[in-house]
C-alpha cells in the first residue's frame, strides 16, 4: 500500500512536471506580442534627447540589453542563440511602426525571455525609447 502511494505520488509529480514544462514552452511560443490599446497613446516625456542624454541611454543599453538584443539593437547579442524566442530587431519596421507608449509598455512588461524592466527608472525607460527610435536613421 506504502509503496504504492508514493508511486503515485511520484508518479503525479512527474505529470505536473511535464505539465509545467509544456506550459512554460507554450508561454514563451506566443504569437504576436501586441501592448494593451491604452498604451498606445501615451507620450514620450522625452523632449531632448542629444548627445548627452543618447550617450546615457547607451550606457544603459550596454549594461542591460546588448547581450541578448546585441551591440547594434538588431536582436545579434552573444546571448541570442541560447534564448527559446528570437528577441527583436530594434530597427526593424515591426518594432519602429509602434507608438513610443507601445515600446515603453512592452520594455515595462516583458514577456518570456524579455523582462520586464521596471528595475530601471520611468525615465530612463523613455529615453531608452528615444534611443531605439534614434537607431532607425
Ligand atoms: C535575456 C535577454 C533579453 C534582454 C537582456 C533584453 N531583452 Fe528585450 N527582448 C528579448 C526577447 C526574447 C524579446 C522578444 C519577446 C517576445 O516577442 O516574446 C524582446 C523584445 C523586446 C522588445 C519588444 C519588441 C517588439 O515589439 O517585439 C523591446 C522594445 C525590447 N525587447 C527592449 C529591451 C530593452 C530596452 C532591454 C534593456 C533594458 C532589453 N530588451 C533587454 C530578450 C531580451
Amino acid at each position: 500500500m506504502n509503496v504504492h502511494w508514493s508511486l503515485a505520488r511520484s508518479a503525479a509529480g512527474v505529470l505536473a512536471l511535464v505539465a509545467g514544462v509544456a506550459f512554460t514552452s507554450a508561454a514563451w511560443a506566443q504569437g504576436e506580442w501586441k501592448a494593451p490599446a491604452e498604451a498606445k497613446s501615451v507620450k514620450n516625456p522625452i523632449t531632448k534627447f542629444d548627445a548627452k542624454e543618447k550617450n546615457e541611454a547607451k550606457k544603459v543599453v550596454e549594461t542591460n540589453c546588448v547581450p541578448c538584443h546585441g551591440p547594434s539593437g538588431k536582436g545579434d547579442g552573444p546571448a541570442a542563440a541560447a534564448l527559446p524566442t528570437k528577441q527583436a530587431d530594434w530597427t526593424s519596421e515591426k518594432v519602429q511602426k509602434q507608438t513610443d507608449g507601445e515600446i515603453f509598455w512592452k520594455m515595462s512588461n516583458g514577456r518570456g525571455a524579455m523582462p520586464p524592466w521596471k528595475s530601471l527608472s520611468e525615465k530612463e525607460r523613455w529615453e531608452l525609447v528615444s534611443y531605439i527610435r534614434a537607431l532607425k536613421k
